[in-house]
């Protein structure tokens, strides 16, 4: 049974006992999503227009952000988010995140959240929107992307998600250039990347939290 969490910025996070872990940082859920995947990884694209792929949708925080930094910048963004166990509405309701985003995008979260899985919806002309219901382990990818977020639970209770297989099949959905940024930066994780060939460089990390990861497929 999930639990809901406060983090240390204020915002909410997930607890999952039976693993043992939380869906974001207990330092700070928005700082960590707008540290890790906004500003080293949406912000840090050249490009106005992106598709991004995230690798363990969940609470939707970090769909909602980019939601808001696409209208803010002007970015035309195709984001498809994969997970494996959605959470239901009623728990989606008792996070704070509406107190997170401007009142004005609040509609977008819970359509977000509303849509069916497996199907392509135009959010509006700069946000065009999809979730898919699958395991990251059996999914094959048809689309491409430029940007992929990977935010699965950590290496030590899921240590197949962060394996050389799976960086080998996301680093093949990536166009040319395209950046993998996640959380993780021990040595194994750099170490599976590398030999699914990405360069990877080592970043700082938000509050609580040493070092994070971004991957280039150069
Ligand atoms: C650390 S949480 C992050 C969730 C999300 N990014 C957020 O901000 O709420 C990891 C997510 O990965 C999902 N997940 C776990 N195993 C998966 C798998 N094999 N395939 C796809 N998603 C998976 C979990 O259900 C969970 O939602």
């Amino acid at each position: 049974m999930l639990e809901i969490k406060q983090t240390n910025d204020g915002s909410a996070t997930l607890f999952n006992p039976e693993l043992n872990e939380h869906y974001h940082s207990t330092f700070g859920a928005y700082n960590e999503s707008m540290h890790i995947f906004i500003k080293n990884g949406l912000l840090s694209s050249l490009n106005n227009n992106i598709g991004i792929l995230e690798i363990g949708f969940g609470t939707g925080l970090n769909a909602i952000l980019t939601y808001e930094i696409a209208l803010q910048k002007n970015l035309t963004i195709k984001y498809t988010g994969l997970e494996l166990f959605p959470l239901n509405i009623e728990i989606i309701s008792l996070l704070n995140y509406e107190k997170l985003i401007k009142p004005s995008n609040i509609a977008a979260f819970h359509k977000m959240h509303q849509l069916e899985w497996n199907i392509k919806t135009i959010l509006n002309n700069q946000f065009h929107f999809e979730k898919i219901n699958a395991d990251l382990n059996q999914y094959a990818f048809t689309d491409s992307y430029d940007l992929i977020y990977f935010d699965a639970f950590g290496p030590d209770v899921q240590p197949e998600m962060w394996s050389g297989t799976i960086f080998k099949k996301l680093f093949a959905t990536l166009n040319s250039k395209g950046t993998l940024v996640t959380y993780s930066a021990k040595g194994l994780v750099k170490e599976n990347l590398r030999e699914a060939g990405f360069t990877v460089t080592r970043l700082q990390g938000p509050l609580g939290k040493r070092h994070i990861i971004r991957a280039i497929k150069s």
